[in-house]
């Protein structure tokens, strides 16, 4: 047999080829969460929290509760910057072109129709933290996934900080904020809550959208 004939028989054809986003498809079809530790390379992961660190640094993020919105001050202390797509630094493209392939292999393997993205920078100084809520905004459901990708390097579980995830049966996961992970969970499915840490606390909250259908009410 010559070398063109053994590489015909050999390779499989591309539909067949397992997919490095099947595994977080099926776990996300089965449980509704799951963590992905494959997203970016270290360095990738480093670009992103340099540039995080120093934009936080020179005020750039913003506190996302207002001091004058009292009640949303008590639910959450963390600062935050959107993504700007119409200007992306190169790590943050990095990102967003990981998230995209992600995405389009979630949306293909669940039917999900998720069209697109948004993403921000989140830093939780050390003590604060997000109580107990849910992302799917009340009278829009375009939030379909969840997916937060945590910046610290080295993070060590006694600095708390988890991200604890409510769960159908009333039990609770709590996912460690280690720089590198990515936890996907379904917005509409999972009440969640941040945890208080003893350290800065920095990541990229990203939530994937389905087309928004208004809510009557
Ligand atoms: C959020 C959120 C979780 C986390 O930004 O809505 O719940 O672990 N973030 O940072
Ligand atoms: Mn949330």
């Amino acid at each position: 047999m010559g070398a063109g004939a053994t590489e015909r028989t050999t390779r499989a054809p591309p539909s067949m080829l397992p997919h490095e986003f099947d595994a977080a498809t099926r776990a996300l079809a089965a449980d509704g969460w799951c963590v992905v530790d494959n997203l970016m390379t270290d360095a990738q992961t480093r670009a992103l929290a340099s540039e995080c660190a120093t934009m936080h640094t020179s005020h750039r993020l913003v506190p996302a509760a207002t001091g004058t919105d009292r009640a949303l001050s008590l639910l959450r202390g963390d600062s935050t910057r959107w993504f700007d797509f119409g200007n992306l630094s190169a790590p943050q493209q990095a990102f967003v072109d990981r998230i995209d392939e992600l995405r389009i292999a979630l949306s293909r393997g669940l039917l999900l129709g998720l069209i697109d993205s948004e993403s921000q920078y989140a830093v939780y100084p050390c003590g604060a933290g997000y109580a107990r809520h849910r992302d799917q905004l009340r009278l829009s459901d375009a939030r379909v996934v969840s997916a937060v990708f945590y910046l610290n390097a080295n993070w060590l579980n006694v600095e708390g900080g988890a991200l604890r995830l409510y769960l159908a049966d009333a039990s609770h996961r709590d996912i460690y904020p280690r720089g590198g992970t990515l936890v996907l969970f379904l917005s509409a499915q999972f009440e969640h809550e941040v945890l208080p840490a003893t350290r800065q606390r920095m990541s990229i909250a990203c939530w994937m959208r389905q087309r928004a259908v208004p809510v009557d009410h």
